[in-house]
């Protein structure tokens, strides 16, 4: 897939978290965030999907998109990109100061608005200068093979996180056991048993 395509998939589904924080879309959602109803765990959720994905959509920008961008040497792209970078580091900086605060905190509201304003000035520069220049001046197989890319470092994240909950899950697993049973010891002994006979 064309990786124009899919940062700004990436672009929708922050814009989507957002309107989660403020209780969702439709009219439900409108109702809630006017009158102050949205449940903790949603907002909790929404902040924590917020720092997760701003994250790893920066750090793939940057290792991806970005350098590659710069190597067309195009003027606009260049000058583009040095406001970017200096834009990520705000929003990181936000984001940063945001992880770990409680749904309660009185300023969250007002920070979370605040990197609301600055991710969809962002984003706008991203969508209506930097990626409709990109598809002037760089191929498509270009764009596909940096979109394979971007795509494969999404996943990463999401199986180290899988494997993580695996090793914890296993090791769970033997402190529940703790001593080998009974037959489990049988089996040892007779995998043992086969290997002597092998050698
Ligand atoms: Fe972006
Ligand atoms: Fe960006």
């Amino acid at each position: 897939m064309d990786v124009i395509e899919i940062v700004r998939k990436d672009h929708d589904r922050v814009e989507e978290l957002f309107s989660r924080y403020h209780g969702g879309s439709g009219i439900t959602g409108l109702v809630k965030g006017l009158i102050g109803n949205v449940p903790a765990r949603q907002r909790r959720t929404a902040v924590e999907g917020l720092c997760r994905e701003l994250d790893l959509h920066a750090r793939l920008e940057e290792q991806i998109l970005y350098p590659a961008a710069r190597a067309t040497a195009d003027g606009q792209l260049v000058r583009l990109i040095d406001e970017s970078l200096r834009e990520h580091a705000k929003v990181k900086e936000m984001v940063r100061e945001l992880r770990g605060r409680s749904p309660e905190a009185e300023d969250l509201d007002s920070r979370v608005n605040a990197l609301q304003e600055q991710v969809e000035h962002h984003v706008s520069a991203e969508e209506g200068e930097m990626l409709p220049r990109l598809e002037q001046v760089m191929s498509a197989e270009r764009r596909a093979e940096l979109g394979r890319r971007f795509q494969a470092g999404r996943r990463q994240p999401a199986q180290r996180a899988t494997a993580r909950r695996g090793r914890a899950a296993r090791a769970g697993g033997r402190r529940r056991t703790g001593r080998a049973t009974k037959g489990t010891r049988q089996k040892k002994r007779a995998r043992g048993r086969r290997k002597a006979q092998r050698k």
